[in-house]
């Protein structure tokens, strides 16, 4: 080999390099005959060179070069040359130039393929990930790894300059309650022991503050057994972070810094100094959603003050019982075909609304038309008429409260636009449901599109979180994000009486829709946790066997302490412009929680059991039959 070593990347030739004779090393990306002349784009890591094979050259290099099939790996030598200017290729970093090759050797040539290596590759994604060392050779895959590379080394830099220690945490625990299933590694030593994988570094890096560390970051490996989607995978990637002696705005401008930092080094853009923030229950209310998407506002409105006057019994009675009745303006949406409407309302479904009512807005003075118009004519109480318009400010010509002008009004509506509308019981329901068709609209209508890599990039804080979250399955309270969060002073007296209440100093970050990152200030007083174990069913025994040795820490003068962990994974697809954390991970599971690659998970021999002193029950159905 070091006879043809490279002397030159196929990334890095330009016009001034011609004269030059250099050695590429790099894999066949394409051969083009053209009538005795061999072109062979060389790809390598760093970008592709065009390698030309000339007519007159000798007939041995000739016959190598038609042997040359796709990504068979080569080495060239030959002179760089500029291209003649016809032939110059702008959209080619090294387009000035080609290299007339002297010498080809075949390093390894390459077995027939089974997909072709292209970012646009329509090849079946478990096929990608059998041969991900084939998929990771595009173009795209290694522009998104080299991103993710330089996010953590900017992530790194940020932090080590502020004072941060990267500090390693064990990777065998016992298992830290994050709301997921834990993966477990059974101990040889111990039988019937089990050490868990860490769903996150959470209670060591607490324990870091109680250490004195007062900084701490890691870009921290995390584990969880749940059902994988386009933004989780089994084995994800943190950049998790922990303070000492700050409040929730310390944590917030800390992260502020450095997004700010990352996006600026690896993307050279340049964010807001300040992040948008939106309580929880702001979020909720007006995007129906704890993550909004805040590249587009089609904002919920309140459609509450429109219904007694009107006649609709679905609405009046959401209310009566406690409930909402949401609107959304869909602009420009009247021409919508009534199939278009139920495909939203079979959209809105999924999120548990009964159905979704619909009017359509036309003409000038405005009017109501289509789906549940009817009533609400002319602000008289509706079709079937009834009592007067709420507000009692009745015109004529539909001019009331509550009539169609003072609706389109209110709702911000204007003629050729429809407006979609959920009510509900439960107030939750009616925002879910709606902010579910809200999402729906913007990606419909094309309001989050941007160029892959070059998208809008709007940040937002949720904030005020509730601490507890009633399940209704189990019937009891549980922790909405984790049992460490501190309950906002204000609430610390009534927490028993009214969990459904208290909020906490808790917070979220969100980018474009998608929950890039979590938080919170912790609590680091025994007495205040052993109460908020009480509330979520946990009593002192199992509190003790459980985390004793977390408030066993807090007894000797632990400092108050705050947190956040951004997620890598998810920082670098949306970064890249993606909708899936495997295009930024190089070897991730399927959805299926399995490598196809490898065929991971696999069995293991019958003396490996032993040692472990395991027995495997198969289920049912996997039993050979008697
Ligand atoms: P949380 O569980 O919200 O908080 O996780 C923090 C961030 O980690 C990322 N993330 C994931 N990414 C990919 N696949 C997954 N399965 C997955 N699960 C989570 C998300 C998420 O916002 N210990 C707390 C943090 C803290 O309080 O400091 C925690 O883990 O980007």
């Amino acid at each position: 080999m070091e006879q043809y070593k490279r002397t030159a990347t196929c990334g890095e030739l330009r016009g001034t390099d011609a004269g030059r004779t250099v050695i590429l090393n790099g894999w066949v990306n394409r051969r083009r005959d053209h009538g005795g002349i061999i072109f062979i784009n060389l790809r390598d890591h760093y970008g592709i060179t065009q390698t030309v094979i000339d007519q007159d050259a000798p007939a041995e290099l000739i016959a190598s070069a038609e042997e040359l099939r796709n990504e068979y790996c080569i080495a060239v030598e030959g002179l760089v040359r500029l291209r003649p200017d016809t032939m110059v290729n702008p959209g080619m970093d090294t387009g000035e130039v080609e290299v007339a090759v002297r010498k080809l050797v075949i390093l390894n040539p390459c077995d027939v393929l089974p997909f072709q290596i292209d970012e646009e590759t329509k090849a079946h994604e478990d096929l990608r990930l059998r041969y991900r060392y084939l998929d990771l050779r595009s173009a795209g895959m290694q522009k998104r790894l080299r991103l993710r590379s330089d996010v953590a080394f900017a992530v790194r830099e940020w932090m080590t300059a502020r004072g941060f220690y990267e500090i390693e945490t064990p990777t065998f625990i016992r298992s830290t309650p994050e709301g997921a299933r834990d993966y477990l590694v059974p101990s040889r030593l111990y039988p019937g022991k089990f050490y868990a994988l860490p769903q996150s570094p959470q209670l060591y890096k607490q324990l870091l503050m109680a250490s004195g560390f007062d900084r701490y970051f890691q870009i921290a490996r995390c584990y969880r057994d749940e059902d994988a989607r386009g933004d989780r995978q089994p084995e994800f990637t943190q950049i998790d972070i922990e303070m000492s002696f700050v409040g929730r705005d310390d944590v917030l401008s800390m992260t502020e810094g450095l997004m700010g930092h990352v996006f600026k080094k690896t993307l050279g853009l340049e964010l807001p100094q300040r992040f948008r923030r939106l309580t929880y229950d702001e979020a909720m209310e007006t995007y129906g959603a704890d993550k909004p998407d805040l590249r587009f506002d089609l904002p919920l409105k309140d459609f509450a003050p429109y219904v007694e006057a009107g006649n609709f019994r679905a609405f009046k009675d959401a209310l009566a019982l406690g409930g909402a009745v949401k609107a959304l303006v869909v602009p420009g949406g009247a021409d919508y075909s009534r199939k278009q409407i139920e495909e939203l309302e079979a959209h809105a479904k999924i999120y548990k609304a009964r159905g979704l009512a619909w009017m359509k807005v036309a003409g000038a003075p405005p009017a109501l038309e289509g789906g549940v118009s009817k009533f609400f004519v002319n602000g008289n109480g509706g079709a079937a008429g009834g009592a007067s318009a709420a507000g009692g400010t009745s015109a004529a010509g539909g001019t009331s409260a509550a009539g169609p002008a003072a609706i389109v009004e209110g709702l911000g509506a204007k003629p050729g636009d429809l407006i979609l509308i959920a009510a509900d019981e439960k107030r939750k329901i009616a925002n879910t449901a709606l902010g579910a068709v809200r999402s729906k609209l913007g990606k419909d209508l094309g309001l989050t599109a941007g160029p892959e890599g070059t998208g809008r990039f709007e940040f937002v804080w949720i904030v005020d979180f509730p601490l507890f979250e009633y399940n209704e399955e189990e019937q009891r309270w549980e922790a909405a994000h984790h049992m460490f969060s501190y309950p906002q002073e204000q609430y610390h007296a009534s927490m028993e009486r009214d969990p459904g209440s208290v909020k906490g100093d808790l917070y979220d970050l969100v980018l474009n829709g998608c929950e890039l990152a979590s938080g919170s200030i912790r609590i680091h007083d025994p007495a205040l946790q052993k109460r908020v174990f009480s509330i979520v069913g946990i009593d002192e025994k199992e509190a003790e066997a459980k985390f004793g040795f977390l408030t066993g820490a807090f007894k000797y003068g632990a400092p108050p302490h705050g947190g956040i962990a951004p997620g890598l994974d998810r920082l670098v697809m949306l970064m890249s412009g993606k909708t899936s954390i495997k295009e930024v991970i190089a070897f991730p599971k399927n959805s299926f929680a399995v490598s196809p690659m490898d065929d991971c998970p696999g069995e293991v021999e019958q003396k490996q059991l032993d040692e472990l002193h395991l027995a495997v029950l198969r289920p049912k159905e996997e039993q050979p039959e008697e």
